[in-house]
């Protein structure tokens, strides 16, 4: 045989290969063509890489979601900021309970003490929302707006307002313990006692009580039959 020849023999026989290798391809997708040519196989495959890309996505998209919620469950106002807590201190500090009621603007209300506890009474009249007065002549909050009278308790005297005033929650604080608070009753919302001096006083100004409808207001009673 020729040098040629026995070229042209192994030229054949490389053809005949290639041809059975084409046949073996031919059917499958380029995702097992790339498989079995391993292509990207430096390390991972490339069906490793889009495992972990997948995986890595999902554990961001849980961190994001966490971080969140994170943020929506935690205190977005800071402690002195309408919306947070106002620390008071002691209970000791509190007004006397013959005293006009003394406004915090900060905080947007007023402060009472009486004989039952210490209420916090949102500003805002529950009427069309104007800024109410103390007026110390009547002994009584008085709205400039439309004239819807309040006790000093925050109770439906008068006027056109449907309900009570508003009042924040006071949380009575004994170290890190709250020992008593502003119960949000159906009847009648109830100032929290304070029988010890020594207790830290705390208004929470999230956490907003809605007064009681004007028809169950017991100054509002008291104020018809006199
Ligand atoms: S807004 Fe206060 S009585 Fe109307």
């Amino acid at each position: 045989m020729t040098v040629q020849q026995d070229l042209r023999q192994q030229v054949l026989g490389r053809e005949v290969d290639i041809s059975a290798a084409a046949e073996r391809v031919a059917p499958l997708g380029r995702e097992e063509i790339l498989e079995t040519l391993n292509v990207g196989r430096e390390g991972i495959n490339r069906r490793e890489f889009l495992t972990y890309a997948w995986a890595s996505a999902l554990g961001l998209l849980t961190l994001e979601s966490g971080l969140a919620t994170y943020r929506f469950m935690s205190p977005r106002f800071s402690s002195g900021t309408f919306g947070g807590e106002f620390h008071l201190g002691s209970a000791a500090n509190l007004p006397s309970t013959d005293l006009a009621p003394q406004p915090n603007t900060a905080g947007n209300f007023w402060l009472v003490n009486t004989d039952s506890g210490p209420r916090a009474l949102y500003m805002v009249c529950t009427h069309l929302g104007c800024l109410y007065k103390w007026d110390p002549t009547n002994n009584r909050f008085l709205c400039p707006c439309h004239f819807s009278q309040f006790s000093r308790e925050g109770h439906y005297i008068w006027g056109p307002a449907p309900r009570s005033l508003d009042q924040f929650r006071i949380d009575v604080v004994d170290g890190d313990t709250v020992v008593t608070k502003t119960d949000e009753g159906s009847e009648e919302i109830l100032a929290p006692a304070v029988d010890t001096p020594g207790v830290d006083i705390v208004v929470d100004t999230g956490d907003r009580i809605r007064g009681l409808p004007a028809a169950m207001s017991p100054a509002r009673a008291k104020n018809e039959a006199d």
